[in-house]
């Protein structure tokens, strides 16, 4: 199969890697790809994963089986779509399905229609309205944007001040923000699990636990993720169950009783609480950096199960897992999740990977040769072990060889399941 890749970040140097492992591969193409993707496929940089007509010509002209669609921007923009009228299988939801994510309207509607258990809601398309419910139910709460906000579009406010401002802020996130969710705080620890679809049949993968906040001790702004693990033993078998029977299979059933066919990667954000599950948020994509994490205990062939996605082929297949535990650590650019300095010389990714991590690039480029960093999110770090205590601390020995100016990272990734 020729297979094209849409992104360029940590995430999608996971799946670069994985894919590249499968027998069924023979052309590989990344758009824009990263150096550190380069090593296993040939990175395009002068196409925007904006352009879906250009997207669509290039997969045309380079005989594409399939397209692999990382970042949610695309499938919101309808970049599915467009393959599929070319006749070009891609792996990720169409459009309407991608809303899941697109829309957090769409999603607290879907949810609540279908008994699917979340957060109590409502919906607001004017600021005083909001206020005046906000006052009635009081803080804790959580105020929503509605669409896509680059992650920053939700306020979790802790006293009645924080609310009511929080929708005025709203409206710095422009279209997004005109249209509010209002939602009840929900207390608990959080876990992410991805399942695979054809929109049909599901398969859950590992579940894991993201890191959002920057500083340890979940201290500090929100960021894209600052490091995951997985298996996360919140999720037990008996959460595990009930996450895909009450949660994953009744939203693939009720996006295909709206007429929604979902075929890609799912992502439920869950809250767990007293020994159950409810959806925090659905992403309409692989996590990041949880893919960076689970997708080094997978054992089975990664681009075959896209390609049954894509094709709505999944049928009985299942994933085999190694019984190892994978531990990913994000080293950042100082200053992110705001603003940071860019262009800083990368060292010791050599050293790293002979004491035997995965580097993942997220943020880097090449400049006159030389790496250098290039977002705030720089580098993940991934080692598995056969215990998650020994993938901690070998993962913690790996990031101290890697060096470049004012690095951050979390020392407490994992500490959660390790207490
Ligand atoms: P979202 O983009 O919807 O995942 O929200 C970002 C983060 O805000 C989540 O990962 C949670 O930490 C927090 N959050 C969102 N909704 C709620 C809620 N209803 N109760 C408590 N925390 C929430
Ligand atoms: N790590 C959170 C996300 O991918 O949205």
């Amino acid at each position: 199969m020729n297979v094209l890749l849409i992104g360029g970040g940590g995430r999608e140097h996971a799946l670069a890697w994985k894919i590249s492992q499968s027998p069924l591969l023979e052309k590989f193409f990344a758009i824009p790809g990263s150096p550190g993707i380069a090593d296993f496929a040939a990175c395009v940089e002068n196409i925007s994963i904006a352009d879906n007509a250009a997207l669509v010509n290039f997969a045309k002209e380079k005989n594409i089986d399939l397209v692999v669609v990382g970042p949610e921007a695309p499938l919101v923009n309808g970049l599915t779509d467009a393959l599929n009228a070319a006749g070009i299988k891609a792996f990720g939801p169409n459009k309407l399905a991608a809303q899941i994510e697109g829309s957090k309207i769409f999603a607290k509607r879907l949810m609540k229609k279908y008994n699917i258990p979340t957060a109590d809601f409502e919906v607001f398309y004017d600021a005083d309205a909001a206020k005046d419910y906000i006052r009635k139910k009081n803080a804790p709460i959580v105020i929503k944007a509605d669409g896509l906000a680059a992650g920053k579009g939700v306020i979790v406010a802790q006293t009645l001040d924080e609310a009511l401002n929080a929708v005025d802020e709203m409206k710095t996130f422009g279209v997004a923000g005109s249209k509010i969710v209002v939602e009840e705080f929900m207390d608990g620890e959080e876990a992410s699990v991805l399942a695979l679809t054809d929109g049909e049949k599901i398969i859950p993968l590992i579940a894991e636990q993201d890191h959002k906040r920057v500083f340890d001790g979940d201290k500090g702004l929100n960021t894209g993720g600052m490091g995951a693990y997985a298996p996360a033993p919140i999720v037990d078998e008996k959460i595990a169950a009930q996450v895909e029977e009450k949660i994953l299979q009744p939203t693939i059933a009720a996006l295909k009783a709206e007429g929604i066919i979902y075929r890609g990667c799912l992502y439920a954000g869950l809250m767990i609480q007293n020994g159950t599950a409810k959806v925090v948020e659905f992403n309409c994509r692989f996590g990041d950096p949880e893919t960076q994490a689970v997708l080094p205990l997978m054992e089975s062939d990664l681009l075959e199960l896209m390609n049954d996605c894509a094709g709505g082929t999944l049928n009985d297949k299942k994933i085999s897992w190694s019984k190892n535990s994978a531990v990913c650590v994000i080293l950042a650019s100082g200053g992110y999740p705001k603003s940071y300095k860019k262009n800083l010389p990368i060292d010791g990714i050599a050293k790293a990977k002979s004491l035997g991590a995965r580097i993942f690039h997220a943020g880097t480029k090449l400049k006159d040769g030389e790496l250098v960093t290039s977002g705030g999110r720089v580098l993940g770090v991934t080692i598995t072990a056969p215990t998650l205590r020994e993938a901690v601390d070998k993962v913690y020995r790996c990031a101290e060889v890697i060096h470049f100016d004012a690095m951050h990272y979390r020392r407490d990734i994992a500490a959660r399941a390790l207490k």
